[in-house]
């Protein structure tokens, strides 16, 4: 009987329980996903009295991806670049911090999109905050052969691509530039809370100079379609959605929990329905 669950403030609209229910139905897994919503202000303290509760494994979500470090007892490789950690499994040796969240970004598009993992590819990043860092590690090391980086503080675009290391070409662009040399690339990626809101109505940057054909995608899963990808596909993109890293960054943890081989496709009509 595996105790999973999930930590972050606010909690209460996550589809995790939902998704990770029907993963340890695929694989015939008995166990529990419980939201474990903490108050930031409360976050060391409860931190330590989960320790007692004997969980298995844990998400962590915003705003905890950082603060969540110091009370680990090992950071696996590529979490430990990024700063940031999505899962964490508890093991003899104590509590182990992964970050899926990169990979299931990528193999949820390649799924989709292999045609576009090729030398002589060009992706763009719009945003830097914990969501890009780990997009942007996953897609310099997947065959592209560059992966800028555009922000409204470029600073901090300059950062990501100094402190993660990379074995793909990188520049750091105003997100002037960025719309200014849109249809150079074959993948875009929007990663920031712009047009997170129902209400919002923007996008990040103007999407007229997009080549067709090109690939965007939002990480933003609700609503489904968001505003950006809605102007992508009238600018003749391919659109790959935020709910498809979702579901594949889960499946990802529910592997490294219960070391089963669970299966993302098979659930994806279903959670789209329930999106919608
Ligand atoms: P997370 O860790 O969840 O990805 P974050 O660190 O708060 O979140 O990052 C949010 C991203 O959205 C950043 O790239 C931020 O740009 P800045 O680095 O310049 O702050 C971007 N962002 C948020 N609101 C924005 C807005 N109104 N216009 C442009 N970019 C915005």
């Amino acid at each position: 009987m595996y105790k999973l669950g999930l930590i972050g403030y606010p909690i209460g609209h996550s589809s995790s329980p939902w998704i990770h229910e029907q993963l340890m139905k695929q694989q015939g897994v008995q166990g529990k996903y419980d939201l474990l919503e903490i108050h930031p202000d409360k976050f060391d303290e409860e931190i330590s009295s989960l320790k007692e509760k004997g969980l298995d494994g844990f998400n962590v979500t915003v705003p905890f991806k950082e603060k969540i470090i110091p009370h680990l007892d090992a950071i696996d490789g590529s979490a430990l670049h990024l700063g940031a950690v999505n899962t964490v499994k508890n093991t003899e040796n104590g509590w182990i911090g992964y970050n899926t969240d990169g990979s299931g970004f990528v193999h949820s598009l390649k799924n989709r999109f292999p045609d576009i993992f090729q030398s002589g590819s060009k992706a763009l990043l719009l945003g830097s905050g914990g969501a890009a860092r780990g997009i942007y590690e996953a897609l310099t090391g997947s065959g592209m052969d560059s992966v800028d980086i555009a922000n409204r503080t470029i600073g901090r675009a300059e950062e990501v691509i100094e402190q993660i290391s990379s074995r793909a070409q990188a520049e750091a662009l105003t997100l002037a530039e960025a719309e200014e040399s849109l249809g150079s690339y074959d993948l875009v990626v929007q990663t920031t809370t712009v047009g997170m809101s129902p209400n919002d109505q923007q996008t990040i940057i103007r999407l007229n100079r997009l080549t067709k054909g090109t690939v965007v995608s939002d990480i933003v899963y609700r609503p489904m379609k968001t505003k950006f990808l809605k102007e992508a596909e009238i600018n003749g993109a391919r659109v790959h959605y935020g709910h498809e890293m979702l579901l594949q960054q889960a499946v990802y943890a529910f592997k490294i929990w219960t070391d089963t081989e669970p299966e993302a496709l098979p659930l994806l009509d279903e959670f789209e329905q329930k999106l919608k």
